[in-house]
């Protein structure tokens, strides 16, 4: 089964056709109202939130289905010391599917291992927000017409935001898309993503300590807050909390149909007096995000018997893959060791060798 921990694990089609699903929510809500009736969504949420909790939850509500969870690790187990693995597959008892966030890197992924449902990571510490990346790049979508051939600047903490982490991946999969990457030194782009992803797909871009010079040349500019929780020197945080500040009058220099993106929530890198701007874009980002959401909880739920194309890998080497062709030769003769080649790696179909038939 599919889970959606990293934005890379959707195809460049596959987040097209959220895309599509979404803009159907919108256009024929009555379509959708009962498509999850009976499915339980278990919101996880080891850390706090607004948008992506309460999104989730309102994105299965208008599905017609339940939600069942909790907003904060002190309410669950975990603060007996329960590990996240068994507390995925307790949880994989009740509920159909599981949003997660979580304070530690990786713990959605160790959820999806053990969970025996589909996993979305809502958020784990700075690494992923694959869902905030569906948000943005629908809004992207619709106030474009697409997501080709755009500059896009990312402007803030863009060593800690994982939201900056995850659309600068999903943007790779588009066509001549540049980046502008403004941030004071401390809080550059971690290397691993320059060097994995932008150089990897070969795309455009540069780092500028300057917002008002590099302004003018955005068609896309998403302003980040600065992590204050993921500090651990506090003095560092205080010196560099102030570095960007979006007002009205910096936006004079901006492009006339500019869109300013945000995760949200904003501390005060955006002044609300750009609030009134037709570009200002990060309400309806919001919004959008449920759609998103809608359209993804669909797809998992209809993906259940496609493999997660990281767990299959595992388990081609782990050795526990087996040929689901009971007419198969490995079926009768025990002594051979069940083997596979892959055949899609990015949806993870692996083949038996002798027969074709897909491993289960
Ligand atoms: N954008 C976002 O992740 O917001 P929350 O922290 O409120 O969920």
């Amino acid at each position: 089964m599919r889970s959606l921990i990293d934005i890379v694990d959707f195809t460049g089609e596959e987040l097209d056709a959220l895309m599509q699903t979404a803009s159907d929510i919108i256009a024929n809500p009555d379509k959708y109202a009962e498509s999850c009736k009976r499915k339980k969504l278990a919101s996880l949420f080891f850390e706090p939130s607004t948008r992506t909790r309460l999104s989730f939850e309102a994105a299965m509500l208008e599905l017609g289905g339940s939600v069942i969870g909790f907003s904060e690790a002190n309410s669950s187990s975990a603060s007996k010391g329960e590990s996240v693995a068994d507390t995925a597959r307790v949880i994989g008892c009740y509920a159909d599917i599981i949003a997660m966030r979580h304070p530690r890197e990786g713990a959605p992924y160790v959820a999806s291992l053990n969970a025996g449902v589909p996993v979305i990571n809502a958020g784990d510490g700075g690494h992923c927000h694959p869902t905030q990346t569906l948000a943005d790049l629908f809004t992207i979508y619709r106030e474009k017409g697409g997501c080709d051939n755009l500059t896009v600047g990312f402007c803030g903490d863009l060593k800690y935001g994982r939201t900056v982490h995850s659309l600068i991946s999903a943007l790779a999969r588009y066509k001549n898309v540049r980046i502008v990457l403004i941030s004071p030194d401390e809080l550059r782009l971690p290397g691993y993503i320059k060097k994995e992803v932008l150089e990897k797909y070969g795309m455009e871009y540069e780092e500028n300590a300057s917002l008002e010079d590099k302004l003018p040349e955005l068609d896309i500019l998403y302003m980040t807050r600065i992590q204050r929780e993921r500090f651990d020197d506090m003095e560092v945080y205080e010196r560099l909390k102030d570095s960007y500040v979006l007002t009205a009058e910096k936006m004079k220099s901006a492009k006339s149909d500019m869109c300013v993106l945000h995760p949200l929530p904003r501390v005060n890198e955006i002044s609300v007096d750009v609030d009134s701007d037709p570009r200002a874009c990060y309400f309806k980002q919001v919004e959008n995000g449920k759609y998103m959401r809608m359209a993804l909880i669909l797809k998992l739920l209809a993906d259940k018997d496609v493999p997660d194309p990281r767990r299959a890998e595992q388990m081609v080497e782990d050795g526990l893959l087996k040929c689901s062709n009971p007419r198969c030769i490995v079926a009768v003769e025990q002594e051979l060791k069940h083997q596979f080649k892959c055949t899609d790696k990015e949806k993870g179909v692996y083949r038996c060798v002798y027969c074709d038939a897909k491993a289960k």
